[in-house]
């Protein structure tokens, strides 16, 4: 029969036939499938879904295979080329690319709602001198969350639209705040003048001029990093934004968990981790013994593989055009030497090529962020700010969507069996 599996239980002798659909079949269509009258059903055991949809999606595709990645259906090198992050955050919003009047208008309501609550500063002045930037930033835009308590009416579209704007807008304060704050310069308020770029390292760089103007070719470049972070469809971190914001949590509950979600070093913490590595092997010398080292079991290659991608990552050769472009400016970071001996290695050396593994986004994005200026444990912050714009689109669709519910997976469970609590002196 066309589009449809059967399935044959050989414990009862059964068939079934299962719908398929988009290439997939529903996991609750298995659940008919008992071996009696009180059999749960068959479940499918999927631990880090590695092979489960959980929704259907309008916002980014991925051929991971091919290299292909499509923001609404505009492949990636071409918004790289000729968009700006603000006009691809719309995009990524709203489906569609925005008109002169709409940009300008989208633009103008992000200009405006940059500043930060004051008390929102004092809070920030509670951390720590040392305190890591992304921990300031998951912890900040949390506690917006209670200077805003109308974000809680999820439901009502024109208040998920006002805070899309207010995070957008408010996220590269924050970033910036945290940063200053972290080697203790004054914070440095927005100006309305600059492009949403421009004002970001107007917030994080400027000492005591009257009025900062960012480098073109850098402001730029980053405006080109922004853009390939902004989404990456169903990632741990946007999984953590759509299963916190399904509870009904309001976006800034949701988006810090999605940060938290961000940190780790598998995820956005990668492209500091990889600085770390690279200072680490310290000189090109060394490339060989630390793949060696990888290769036999003893950390990774910080940087590679990912798990959709089993082909070169579109974003990692966009960011290679751009490091060239900023290093044109800033001088050459001395550890592009090292990055570039261990990818010539590592793409020539069975391990790697055999387990499909090549350089992701976050390789080479660090050189540049370390050669502007930013200090390593910024990177993570960058992305997040980025990928701000992802997370509320994914939020958004996942409120409009009918089939979805609550998030709540199921489990194997193999502990113990039911057994009588055992009094302390017996045991
Ligand atoms: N270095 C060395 N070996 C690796 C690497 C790596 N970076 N990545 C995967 N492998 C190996 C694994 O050891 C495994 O080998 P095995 O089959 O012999 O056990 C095989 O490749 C498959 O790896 P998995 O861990 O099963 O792949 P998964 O899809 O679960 O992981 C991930 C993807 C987390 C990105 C992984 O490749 C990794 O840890 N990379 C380094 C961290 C990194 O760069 N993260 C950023 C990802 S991009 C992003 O989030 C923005």
């Amino acid at each position: 029969m066309a589009d449809t599996l059967t399935i044959t239980d050989n414990r009862t002798g059964k068939t079934y036939q299962v719908p398929i659909e988009s290439g997939s079949i529903k996991a609750m269509d298995l659940r008919q499938i008992k071996a009696g009258a009180d059999d749960f059903g068959l479940m499918t055991y999927d631990p880090a879904f590695q092979n489960t949809a959980a929704c259907r999606s309008k916002i980014t595709y991925i051929d991971g295979d091919k290299g292909i990645l499509l923001y609404r259906g505009y492949p990636i090198d071409q918004l790289a080329e000729d968009s700006t992050f603000l006009e691809t955050a719309y995009l990524i919003l709203f489906g569609e690319l925005p008109k002169a009047g709409e940009l300008d208008e989208w633009t103008r309501k992000i200009t405006m709602h940059t500043m930060l609550h004051e008390n929102i500063k004092k809070f920030m002045e509670g951390f720590q001198y040392d305190a890591h930037p992304m921990g300031i930033f998951l912890s900040t835009v949390g506690a917006l969350s209670t200077i805003y308590p109308d974000a809680k009416k999820i439901h009502d579209e024109d208040v998920r639209r006002l805070q899309i704007l207010r995070l957008i807008a408010k996220v590269p304060s924050i970033a910036a705040y945290a940063y200053r704050h972290s080697i203790g310069r004054p914070y440095i308020y927005p100006d309305n003048d600059l492009s949403f770029t421009g004002n970001f390292l107007n917030m994080l760089f400027k000492m005591t001029e009257l009025k900062y103007r960012p480098h073109p070719v850098l402001e730029r470049a980053l405006d080109i990093l922004f853009i390939l972070h902004a989404d990456h469809e169903q990632n741990c971190s946007t999984s953590a934004m759509r299963g916190i914001g399904s509870s009904q949590a309001d976006p800034y509950s949701a988006l810090a968990g999605a940060a938290a979600a961000l940190y780790g070093p598998l995820h956005g913490g990668a492209n500091e981790a990889v600085l770390r590595m690279l200072q680490e092997i310290g000189s090109v010398r060394n490339v060989p013994a630390f793949i060696q080292k990888v290769k036999g079991g003893d950390g990774r290659l910080m940087g590679f593989g990912h798990r959709v991608y089993k082909s070169y990552d579109p974003r990692a050769k966009i960011i290679k055009k751009t490091a060239d472009q900023v290093f044109s400016i800033t001088g050459r970071n001395p550890l592009l030497d090292i990055a570039l001996e261990l990818e010539r290695i590592a793409l020539e050396d069975d391990y790697f090529v055999s387990r499909k593994l090549y350089p992701n986004v976050d390789f080479y994005s660090g050189l540049i962020y370390q050669a502007m200026g930013f200090p390593v444990d910024m990177f993570a912050v960058l992305f997040a700010m980025a990928r701000t714009s992802g997370w509320l689109a994914q939020w958004d669709e996942m409120l409009r969507d009918p089939d979805q519910k609550i998030a709540r997976p199921r489990q194997l469970y193999i502990g113990a069996a039911r057994r009588d609590y055992t009094p302390m002196s017996a045991r």
